[in-house]
């Protein structure tokens, strides 16, 4: 005997457990399986970005933040402190603790929203009469019989050609977040947001740190005033940065990893570090799905083909986040979550890919929303900028981080906002605002009108929107 679902998902990752939580609000009898494992082999929902993601790398980004503010900061305070130093056990341990709370918070959801949770693996057995039929493995073994099934399985690091992880010197993510002591050398692989952001973590810590990049732009997705502006205050900070290499051989030994390459110039080089992270990107997770079963369709990068609404090529089947096309963050797996709860019962959910944020946690911190002026330089379309200086804000003279600045694009006919760019101190934060103004197709003249809270860092939001019409008044 089977139990019978409404809706299965498969993977409780942000796209998974939000598109359960969603479709039990509609009212749908819902199951949702997921196989990640805590330490103790019990289960773990919220996927890559609860246990090996956004929410763990945030907590070392934060600590190492505090860390390196103490050491070099606290004194312009008048706060004295004697020899500062890392207790990375501890530092760890917290952040074990903020990933289990956010589990458990999970698990929580599931009980207050009434979403059956399956813990194991959830494979394709056959379509049925009424939907598919998903098998269960694990603990607790099961049969599932969903009318409709959304999968959610996300995705993994991806490994170097011939180099494969071995978590102790060649690091993915995972490796990288529980790194036991700080390294004296660190490698990384790829100056994207994953190589930034860990490679900060343990910069600050102490580490010599040094990421190999094979583009020769550096954050190329990012508009280019703010990526030069970053990688000025990367510089500074003692992050090293080689950009245009072509990665060679990698070897591994008792002492640690050697990786030959080739720098922007065309010499050999070799760089020997105590552990390497790769952060090359990610792959989509398909395994265990067993989808040849009923013959799910893939693309060639093995991610899940979808059209715009999250339908797979099977009637019934849906998918969402990592694994199908897009950038691959946890807010834009948890729209698609929504969206396709919302439309399985036969609402018409939305996801605005043109106005999904980026954010990269390093710091200063970049954070952007719609087209970088390159962008708009390349497709023709007729521009004004404006820019604000974080060094002209109160509120950042006297937090005392006043890197950076705010960059609003708008069209030069209508004035409607087509981009917002910031690097500096909680850009995380302050895109919320361009978001809900590009959301509502506003002009920069409509942020320049809106009263902002004085002292605040989102006065220079204002200001810069100001700066579009050459009238900031600050600056
Ligand atoms: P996932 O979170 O990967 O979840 C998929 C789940 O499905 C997993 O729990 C997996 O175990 C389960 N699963 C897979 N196959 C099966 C199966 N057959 N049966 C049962 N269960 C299965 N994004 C941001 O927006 N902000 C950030 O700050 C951010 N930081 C990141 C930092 C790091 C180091 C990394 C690696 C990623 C980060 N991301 C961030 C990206 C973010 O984690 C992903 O975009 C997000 O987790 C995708 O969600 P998802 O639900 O599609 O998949
Ligand atoms: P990424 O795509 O951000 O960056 C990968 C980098 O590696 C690129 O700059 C690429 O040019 C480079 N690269 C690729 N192959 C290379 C090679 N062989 N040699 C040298 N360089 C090479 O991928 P990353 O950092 O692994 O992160 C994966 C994804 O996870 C991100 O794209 C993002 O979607 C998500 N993420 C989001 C975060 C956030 O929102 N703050 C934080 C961390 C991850």
């Amino acid at each position: 005997m089977s139990l019978a679902f409404d809706v299965v998902v498969i993977g409780a990752g942000p796209g998974g457990y939000i598109a359960a939580i969603r479709a039990a609000q509609l009212g749908f009898k819902v199951a949702c399986i997921d196989e990640w494992k805590n330490a103790a082999g019990g289960p773990a929902p919220g996927g890559t970005c609860t246990n090996v993601g956004c929410i763990p790398s945030k907590a070392l980004l934060q600590s190492s933040e505090y860390f390196e503010h103490t050491r070099l900061h606290a004194a312009e305070h008048g706060i004295r402190t004697g020899k500062v130093s890392m207790d990375v056990a501890q530092m760890l341990a917290r952040k074990d603790t903020v990933v289990k709370q956010n589990n458990d918070g999970i698990l929580y959801l599931f009980k207050k929203n009434k979403v059956s949770f399956f813990h194991g693996r959830g494979s394709f057995v056959k379509a049925a009469d009424a939907g598919y039929e998903i098998e269960l493995s694990g603990d607790k073994p099961e049969t599932l019989l969903g009318r409709h099934v959304v999968l959610a399985t996300g995705s993994s690091a991806r490994a170097l050609p011939g180099t494969p992880f071995d978590e102790e010197l060649v690091l993915s993510n995972d490796g990288a977040l529980r790194l036991g002591a700080v390294p004296k050398k660190l490698a990384l692989i790829g100056s994207g947001v994953i190589g930034l952001e860990m490679g900060s973590v343990w910069r600050r810590l102490g580490a010599e740190v040094t990421i190999l990049e094979g583009l020769p732009t550096f954050l190329g997705a990012v508009d280019e005033q703010i990526a030069r502006e970053a990688k000025k205050a990367f510089d500074k900070q003692g992050l090293k940065i080689e950009l245009g290499v072509q990665v060679g051989e990698i070897k591994s030994s008792k002492k640690g990893v050697s990786i030959a390459y080739t720098n922007a110039k065309g010499e050999a080089q070799q760089l020997d570090a105590d552990k390497l992270i790769v952060s090359i990107g990610r792959v989509p997770h398909t395994t265990g799905l067993n989808a040849q079963a009923v013959g799910l369709q893939l693309d060639e990068r093995g991610a899940i083909v979808v059209d715009a609404e999250c339908r797979t090529n099977l009637p019934g089947v849906w998918a969402v986040g990592d694994v199908v096309r897009g950038p691959m963050l946890a807010h834009k797996a948890e729209e698609e979550g929504v969206a396709v709860a919302e439309r399985i019962a036969g609402q018409h959910g939305h996801v605005d890919f043109d106005t999904i944020p980026w954010v990269i946690y390093t710091h200063p911190e970049i954070a952007w929303v719609g087209r970088t002026e390159q962008q708009l330089k390349a497709a023709g379309v007729a521009y004004r900028a404006g820019t604000f200086p974080f060094l002209a804000n109160g509120r950042a003279r006297a937090l005392g981080d006043t890197t950076g600045m705010v960059k609003c694009l708008a069209d030069a006919q209508t004035d409607e906002i087509l981009g917002v760019h910031i690097v500096g101190p909680m850009a995380c934060e302050l895109i919320a605002e361009a978001v809900v103004a590009m959301s509502f197709k506003a002009s920069a003249e409509d942020i320049a009108r809106i009263c902002h809270a004085h002292p605040s860092l989102s006065e220079a939001v204002k200001e810069a929107a100001l700066a579009v019409d050459k009238r900031s008044l600050n600056f």
